[in-house]
């Protein structure tokens, strides 16, 4: 069945998006992409992949965008919230812009993206959430990234209120928390080469697997990391 089911992702043009849309596409899903500049990704057959001009910071263009994905696609079986943003500040220097920006983005637009396709998600039987989570999202790992991490451990508790709200309609929800991945966020912040950066396809490999685990396999937090710290 899973060349039938339909996945929406936010934040697909670039990055970690970009490849967990491509590694989707590859394994039959059918998409609709979430991206600020729809563009249609070259590998994109358009009759199973519907581009959505998704804006997280349009309080509206959720339900918009599921409503979209509904009419094209008739149904919804997942959601990849991945489209987040990072102001490396630490939690002395910002002020409250800052860390509204940051929720708006990383917290408050995928609960909406979820809340939206809800009912959609339950009628599959086996609605699946991924939220974008982040290791700044289990611990505060400097100063730099107080602020990030704020919104992100925020992002991890959406993902297990969604677990928890979802479970007795077949809705399982992870959190994904990478630390560093090859992508210009990380490239913005870290002088590492990219080759000792997880690569953003393993990533998506990651997606693809929790996507595809039935509803008795529930994987509540994924953490991965291309350096060795105490608990990660
Ligand atoms: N890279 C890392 O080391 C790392 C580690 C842990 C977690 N993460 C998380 O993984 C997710 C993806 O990150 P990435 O590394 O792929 O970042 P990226 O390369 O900076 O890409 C960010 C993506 O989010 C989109 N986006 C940003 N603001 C948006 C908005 N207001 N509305 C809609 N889309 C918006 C961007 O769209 P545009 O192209 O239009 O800008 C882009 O597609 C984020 O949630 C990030 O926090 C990243």
């Amino acid at each position: 069945m899973s060349e039938e089911r339909v996945a929406l992702i936010s934040g697909a043009s670039r990055g970690i998006g970009d490849a967990i849309a491509r590694a989707l596409g590859a394994a039959g899903w059918r998409l609709s992409l979430g991206m600020r500049s729809p563009q249609l990704p070259h590998w994109a057959d358009q009759d199973r992949v519907h581009l959505f001009e998704y804006d997280a910071n349009d309080r509206s263009a959720e339900a918009a965008w599921v409503e979209r994905a509904l009419s094209k696609f008739g149904r919804i079986d997942a959601i990849v919230a991945n489209a987040g943003i990072m102001i490396p500040k630490n939690v002395i220097e910002a002020d409250d812009s800052d860390l509204d920006a940051m929720l708006a983005v990383n917290v408050k637009a995928p609960r909406r993206l979820v809340a939206g396709a809800w009912d959609a998600l339950g009628k599959s039987g086996r609605g699946r959430v991924v939220i974008l989570g982040s290791l700044s999202g289990k611990r505060v790992k400097s100063a730099g990234a107080g602020l990030y991490s704020i919104s992100k451990f925020g992002a991890v508790a959406l993902a297990h209120g969604i677990r928890h709200a979802g479970w007795d309609l077949g809705i399982r929800a992870t959190a994904l928390c990478p630390g560093f991945v090859a992508t210009d966020m990380a490239r913005a912040l870290t002088d590492r080469a990219d080759d000792l950066m997880t690569d953003p396809e393993d990533i998506a490999r990651i997606v693809a697997m929790l996507l595809d685990l039935p509803n008795e396999a529930s994987v509540a937090e994924f953490t991965v990391n291309c350096q060795l710290e105490e608990l990660y």
